[in-house]
């Protein structure tokens, strides 16, 4: 069973707990988060939502669906973009294919978004997955056809998330927060370090980028591992 030819791709997916547990501390958690950025939501337009952090594995991923989740969930159709190009894992955590997507969308422009776009199984939740990997996600996400398919979007759903890859490592995150109507930079215990905190706070500074706040994600194997909300930077 675990000879060389049963060596199998290890997927990478995320815990959808506002989907598994609703009634959890930190399915509240997340609907508290949403809560300080409906907040945001009434002072202005906050169509579209970046998700980014320093470096990797702080939480990104988890943050952007979860929340993605609790959005639906209040009423708001909502799509999540798998934006990280690079290492996706918005398809596998909602057990949909990475065939075609967000990829497919910047390479072909007589692919239709629609045609991409997944039912998450979550009432009101849309999925775009990120499609296979290109060799160029900087300048795809840089480029005008990813402006207009988003501006097309945003003419189909209340609310856009899109998960990015760190902001500290590659461009891609500050390419999409200096278009996005809101950031939020996850920081994860344990794993972020103060250094590229201040570098990714200044990364998005110089684009300026709208920080909508800091979601605080704990500790693994912590009682209360979960995500708290810093709101402003
Ligand atoms: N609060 C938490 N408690 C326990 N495990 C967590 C927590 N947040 C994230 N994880 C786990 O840590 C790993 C990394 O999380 P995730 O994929 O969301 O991070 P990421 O920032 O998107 O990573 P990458 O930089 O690779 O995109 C995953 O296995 C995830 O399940
Ligand atoms: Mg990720």
């Amino acid at each position: 069973m675990f000879g060389k030819k049963a060596k199998r791709k290890h997927k990478k997916i995320v815990s959808l707990v506002t989907v598994a547990d609703k009634t959890s501390v930190i399915s509240e958690q997340y609907r508290t988060i949403r809560t300080n950025i409906q907040y945001a939501m009434v002072d202005r337009t906050l169509r579209t939502i970046v998700v980014t952090s320093s470096g990797p594995d702080e939480g990104k991923s988890t943050t952007s669906a979860n929340l993605a989740v609790v959005f639906a969930d209040a009423g708001l159709k909502t799509l999540l973009i798998d934006a990280d190009l690079r290492k996706p894992t918005i398809a596998d955590s909602f057990f949909l294919s990475n065939g075609k997507g967000l990829s497919t969308l910047l390479r072909d422009r007589s692919a239709e978004a629609h045609q991409m776009i997944r039912d998450s199984g979550v009432n009101g939740l849309w999925i775009l997955p990120s499609g296979p990997k290109p060799p160029d996600p900087s300048e795809m996400l840089a480029s005008k056809r990813m402006a207009e398919i988003v501006a097309e979007l945003k003419g189909s759903f209340d609310l856009i998330i899109f998960d990015m890859p760190p902001i500290v490592a590659v461009t891609d995150a500050q390419i999409m927060a200096a278009k996005a109507d809101g950031t939020i930079l996850v920081v994860r215990e344990g794993i972020s370090n103060k250094n590229a905190l201040i570098r990714a706070k200044r990364l998005l500074q110089n684009v300026n980028a709208n920080v909508l706040g800091t979601i605080y994600n704990g500790a693994e194997n912590n009682k209360n591992s979960g995500a708290s909300y810093y709101y402003g930077d």
